[in-house]
């Protein structure tokens, strides 16, 4: 079988890493994006992401044997592709609800140039019927073309986690629904072409679609759950996260962890999905008690957080209080949804002067997204607040902050024992 020419939409931290891996396998891949900085680094053999394992060694080769090139120009790009991948995000606006201005933007500049019998595979998280309603018709409307007869559609959830892109993408189960069988038939061909992993084709698009939403949603609400058993078990005076543990030692327990909120551009977006479906037949917002509740609760989190922080140092009006982490997780340069902007706005709301530090983001970056990083390092403050505990703070001393009255460790990361007793240490659920 001969390797096909594969176009893939947003070459972001999902979309260099999927065309590393289907440029190993001999696809002739171009990358589409609309920053022209993006597709010259990657034109240049270098690998744009940082923290991403196996992509530093596997560019330049791939670019060379022209397996790899990107481009700003959508006819260089989809032009004679037999298949064409969208991996653009789709996010959510100020009023939660989905904003699809990159997707529709990336179908209407690559659509007229997709040839007759293409496949197209949308991998973004969407709401449920996008791939059949919304991408079809944007897709036809400009081609004249019709889905299912002139060119296969299907959806085909990307489940990786940046920072383990291409193991994840080797051990995870593909999922593949088309909008009719030979959609369906015709991405699961493909991804047997380009991946290791197990392929799973499910029974249409949209369950293909929903299977991303359970997976994510199920995250949240699990995650809501740790949270709610903390604040019970912090009113109460119980070690909840032993609690937990001890739990978790039976087959059926697989209780999260709880925290300050639920950070990233997945999991605390995607349960907004569940209740917007783009099918003709019904009106969003869908009720969605369940889905709904955990939001709530775990957008509450960093506000409880920071009580807790206030009634151990009394008040926290004209504190200084340095947020540890802007990322949204340990190890990772992304802040979108970060729990660091909730705890930071509920400390500035009190009065603390609040600076936000991370070793993964340069002082510029920190302001750029409305946060201020802190003047000197170490600095004299009254409380640091764990966020994302990054490899790089492991060795944090926390003598060197004078004046440290109160460590809260929203990540229950550090050894109660190495601080110092003069120091209140706070955790979410544990005393
Ligand atoms: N990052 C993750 O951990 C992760 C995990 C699972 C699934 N996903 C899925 O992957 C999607 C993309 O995530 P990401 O982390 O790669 O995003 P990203 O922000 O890192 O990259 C998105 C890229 O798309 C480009 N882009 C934006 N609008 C465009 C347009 N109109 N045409 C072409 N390119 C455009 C951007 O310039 C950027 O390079 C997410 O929305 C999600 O559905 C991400």
């Amino acid at each position: 079988m001969t390797a096909p020419a594969v176009c893939i939409a947003g070459m972001g931290k999902i979309g260099v890493p999927l065309a590393v891996q289907f440029g190993s396998k001999g696809a002739r891949v171009a990358g589409y994006d609309i920053s022209a900085e993006r597709c010259a680094v990657i034109n240049d053999g270098r690998n744009p992401l940082h923290g991403e394992p196996g992509l530093d060694e596997k560019i330049p080769g791939l670019v060379v044997s022209q397996h790899l090139r990107a481009t700003t120009d959508p006819r260089q790009a989809a032009g004679g592709a037999d298949v064409v991948v969208f991996i653009v995000p789709v996010d959510i606006d100020a009023t939660q609800r989905p904003d699809f201005g990159a997707l529709d933007a990336a179908v209407d500049a690559l659509a007229p140039h997709l040839k007759r019998g293409a496949l197209v595979i949308v991998e973004t998280t969407v709401p449920v019927g996008t791939t059949r309603t919304r991408v079809s018709a944007r897709v036809a409307s400009t081609t004249g073309m019709t889905p299912g007869m002139d060119f296969a559609l299907a959806f085909s959830p990307e489940r990786v986690s940046s920072g383990s892109v291409l193991l994840d993408l080797q051990r995870y189960p593909k999922i593949v629904g088309g909008i009719d069988a030979n959609s369906t038939a015709r991405a699961a061909e493909f991804y047997h072409q380009m991946l290791d992993a197990e392929i799973l084709p499910v029974r249409d698009a949209e369950t293909a679609e929903f299977s991303k939403l359970v997976e994510t949603t199920y995250r949240d609400v699990n995650i809501a759950l740790a949270n709610e058993f903390a604040l019970i078990g912090d009113a109460l005076g119980l070690d909840t996260l032993g609690a937990i543990a001890a739990a978790n030692t039976q087959p059926y327990s697989h209780v999260h962890a709880p925290g300050p909120g639920v950070g990233g551009h997945c999991i605390p977006v995607y349960p907004y999905f569940l209740m917007e479906p783009e099918t003709a037949d019904v009106r969003p917002p869908l009720e969605t008690e369940l889905a709904a509740t955990a939001r709530r609760i775990n957008n509450g989190m960093a506000h409880y957080a920071i009580d807790r922080l206030a009634q151990a140092l009394g008040t926290l009006e004209g504190t200084t209080v340095v947020v540890l982490g802007l990322a949204y997780r340990a190890g990772v340069r992304e802040s979108r949804h970060s729990s660091a902007f909730g705890l930071a706005n509920a400390l500035i709301a009190r009065g603390a002067t609040t600076y936000v530090h991370d070793p993964l983001f340069s002082d510029s970056e920190i302001r750029a997204v409305g946060l201020e990083p802190p003047p000197s390092w170490p600095l004299a403050c009254d409380a640091l607040v764990v966020q994302a505990w990054h490899r790089q703070y492991h060795d944090l001393d926390l003598a060197s902050f004078p004046g440290l009255r109160a460590v809260l460790d929203t990540r229950a990361v550090l050894d109660p024992g190495t601080v110092p007793s003069a120091i209140a240490y706070l955790t979410i659920g544990r005393k």
